[in-house]
């Protein structure tokens, strides 16, 4: 089997770990319990690009049981949990001599290279566990399994002729969906273009790594994409590249919007971000946060969850925003609304929580005091502006640990920097609990077996599950928290016009 994480030897410790979010993730196990015998996923091949964490190994491990063929790689260079990886390796019945588990490749701390090798290895199931009965079974001892992954850079396995995608992809943030689309373009054009300097970093890398596939697989991705049933898209700035591409016309596939299921968005993104805020901040920077002044900019979802977690320890907040009606939401909840610029000289702590990019600039950071803390909680690393923090003549950037530096500017002030500008409640702590994971990812996963059972009724556009389904993953959450539902009656079910049995909000209600 093929494999690349970072130390297998993890995985006793791992699948303690896993086992405890078990007992929290009670959509997941009634998914398994409900699904496991009709096998759903059978001969689906899965590729997951998204944060391989405790939580995603009980994700994988559920589509796995569903009859799913699996695998993964993270969606972000820093959000790997080593011991989870190393897990879900090994996987339930194996030992790291013997892994049995799913193929992963990531690891705590990958360059941006490894990142798009990473990501290539997990759309690849060209291996001969995928294309022979006397193969099934993962082959390779402790010494052989790591180095059976090859190095980044070198020859790719498989050939054209054999060669196998995924038939689904379950994405966070839209980098494995990127990878297949720009590929299928250089494939159809018979040429991948050269970085430019201008382009950021990650680009740069991306399509380097596109060229060495179409040296090494010519027509790969148009193999790959006419088997592409779908991708289930995670997160809010993944959904927007999806739309973005259903209105150009160039989506090649149909979306599954998982974000905006009401079970994940008003979750996930509001209260897994105010569980996950504090403890990135925590753990990196171990500063008081009561009395300090925080910034918070976006209030959307995440900037919600981010302003009450901060409220909650007892600092003051300040919102910034574009839009009036979020802008009027934060103040209604008590919190000032202002400019970044009303506020960066005397803020302690800044948070971005936006998606969009350089929204704290490198002159913003110029100007704020000493030892202010930054840190970003949207998906990318261009919210803070960090490659033109780089590029200030002069600068210092001192490591202070991983994912904690100190930049100190040519006139001696200093500001702290989390995961270099990337999402710090995944970089410097563990990202959201298992509990709200699990609402996200029963709807991913009911997602993935709506691709594989129902793909007739979709076109290559981007839909949201039912809300019977959101529903239904909130009932499955309800038990467990001791929750005892009102029963509505039949009359009071005719007098307000919707089912007893739900769905009891029409789709255009916004909770
Ligand atoms: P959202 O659209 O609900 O909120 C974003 C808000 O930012 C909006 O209200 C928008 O008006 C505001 N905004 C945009 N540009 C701004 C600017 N220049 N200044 C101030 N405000 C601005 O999105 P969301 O669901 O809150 O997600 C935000 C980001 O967080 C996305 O990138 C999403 O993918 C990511 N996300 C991260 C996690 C995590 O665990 N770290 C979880 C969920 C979502
Ligand atoms: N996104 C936020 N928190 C996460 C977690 N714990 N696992 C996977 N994805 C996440």
């Amino acid at each position: 089997m093929e494999f690349k994480v970072k130390d297998l030897s993890l995985a006793e410790w791992g699948r303690k770990e896993i086992e405890l979010a078990e007992k929290e993730m009670p959509g997941l196990m009634a998914i398994r319990a409900e699904w496991k015998a009709k096998q759903p996923l059978k001969g689906i091949r899965i590729t997951g690009s998204l944060h391989m964490t405790i939580q995603t190994a009980v994700l994988i491990e559920t589509l796995v049981d569903l009859g799913a063929q699996v695998r993964w790689c993270s969606c972000n260079i820093f959000s790997t949990q080593d011991h989870a990886a190393a897990a879900v390796v090994v996987g339930r019945n194996g030992s790291p001599s013997n892994p049995k588990g799913v193929p992963v490749f990531a690891w705590k701390g990958e360059t941006l290279e490894e990142y798009w090798w990473c990501t290539e290895r997990a759309l690849d199931f060209s291996g001969p566990e995928y294309n022979s009965a006397e193969s099934a079974e993962p082959k390779g001892g402790a010494s052989s399994v790591n180095a059976a992954a090859k190095t980044v850079g070198a020859t790719q396995g498989g050939g054209q002729s054999r060669y196998r995608g995924p038939h689904q992809i379950v994405d966070d943030g839209g980098d494995a969906t990127l990878m297949v689309h720009m590929g299928y373009e250089y494939d159809r054009a018979g040429d991948v273009p050269a970085p430019k300097p201008e382009d950021p970093t990650d680009l740069k890398e991306l399509l380097l790594c596109l060229a060495r596939i179409q040296k090494e697989t010519p027509g790969r991705w148009q193999k790959t994409v006419p088997e592409i049933r779908g991708v289930t898209e995670e997160t809010t700035t993944g959904v927007h590249r999806l739309y973005r591409m259903e209105k150009e016309g160039k989506l090649l596939f149909t979306a599954i919007n998982v974000n905006d299921s009401v079970t994940k968005s008003k979750f996930d993104n509001i209260y897994g971000c105010r569980h996950s805020l504090i403890d990135g901040l925590n753990r990196a920077t171990d500063v008081m946060i009561g009395g300090k002044t925080a910034v918070v900019c976006g209030f959307g979802e995440v900037g919600k969850g981010s302003a009450q977690a901060l409220r909650g320890q007892g600092a003051r907040v300040i919102v910034t925003e574009i839009d009036p009606i979020c802008a009027l939401q934060a103040a209604m909840e008590g919190y000032e609304v202002k400019t970044l610029e009303d506020v960066v000289e005397f803020a302690d702590i800044f948070i971005t929580a936006t998606g969009n990019y350089n929204v704290i600039t490198v002159d913003h950071m110029k100007r704020m005091k000493d030892g202010a803390i930054v840190g970003n909680i949207g998906h990318f690393d261009n919210e803070i502006d960090m490659a033109g923090l780089a590029k200030v003549p002069g600068i210092q950037k001192t490591n202070i640990k991983p994912q904690y530096d100190k930049w100190t500017f040519p006139d001696g002030h200093r500001i702290l920097i989390l995961a270099e500008g990337r999402l710090l409640n995944l970089g410097c702590a563990t990202g959201h609990p298992s509990f709200v994971m699990s609402t996200s990812f029963s709807n991913q996963t009911l997602a993935q077996i709506e691709l594989a059972q129902h793909l007739d009724k979709y076109e290559k556009k981007v839909y949201i599950l039912p809300k019977h389904l959101d529903e239904m993953v909130a009932r499955l959450h309800l038990d467990h928290l001791g929750v005892k539902l009102t029963k509505l009656r039949p009359e009071q079910a005719e007098y307000i016009g919707v089912p007893v049995e739900g769905p009891y909000k029409p789709s255009h209600y916004r909770y």
